[in-house]
């Protein structure tokens, strides 16, 4: 398999928790961070469709939810793949758990980590990544991100902020929010 770009890491950047949240951190694990390519269409479509209908469907409005399955199907997802979008994607052993996609330049436009993995890190070392490629591209971090309303509060561990009010197109429904640092 090929693995170039993030290459590879241990999600467990805090392998050793504050007393009373060892429940928060997983035992240990580790991922491979490598360049998303267009055969991976198909496990990204299907990561990121099934993470959505779970964590962002109750959040949406009526026909939210059919919107936005549309725009991570698989075509959509490999015409993104083939307008050189940076996509990150994240595998165990096995099989591709998270991927973080980049609007470019600076858009942070999908980043999913596989439900029973959350809060492990492996958000913040994909987005840290994509930071770092974003930055030696073009010398910014990514600024902009439209949260579902349910990633809310890890956006803004992530330093983001809401940007105005929550949108809604068609059923969709998200926080647009930004980070103005240059850290
Ligand atoms: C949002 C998401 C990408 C975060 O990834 P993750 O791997 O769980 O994030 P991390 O483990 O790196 O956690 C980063 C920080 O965010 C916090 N966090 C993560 N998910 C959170 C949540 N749902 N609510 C509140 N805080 C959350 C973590 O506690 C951590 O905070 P800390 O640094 O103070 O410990 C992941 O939960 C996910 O895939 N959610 C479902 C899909 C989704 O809604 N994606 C966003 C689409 S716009």
């Amino acid at each position: 398999m090929h693995r170039s770009g993030g290459g590879h890491v241990f999600s467990k950047s805090r392998l050793s928790p504050p007393p009373g949240d060892v429940e928060r951190y997983p035992t240990e694990m580790h991922v491979d961070i490598r360049d998303a390519s267009t055969h991976d269409a198909a496990a990204i479509s299907l990561l990121v469709s099934s993470l959505a209908r779970e964590h962002i469907g109750p959040s949406l409005g009526p026909g939210g939810l059919d919107v936005l399955i549309a725009s991570l199907d698989f075509d959509s997802t490999l015409q993104r793949l083939k307008d050189d979008w940076l996509h990150l994607a994240a595998f165990d052993d096995r099989d591709l758990v998270a991927v973080v996609v980049v609007k470019p330049p600076i858009h942070l436009y999908h980043l999913f980590v596989r439900s029973d993995l959350q809060r492990s890190g492996i958000g913040t070392k994909l987005l840290d990544e994509a930071d770092r490629r974003v930055q030696r591209s073009c010398g910014l971090r990514l600024a902009t991100v439209n949260s579902s309303l349910n990633a809310v509060s890890a956006y803004m561990r992530f330093g983001f902020k809401p940007d105005g009010g929550v949108v809604d197109i068609d059923g969709v429904r998200f926080q647009p929010m930004s980070r103005h640092d240059c850290g």
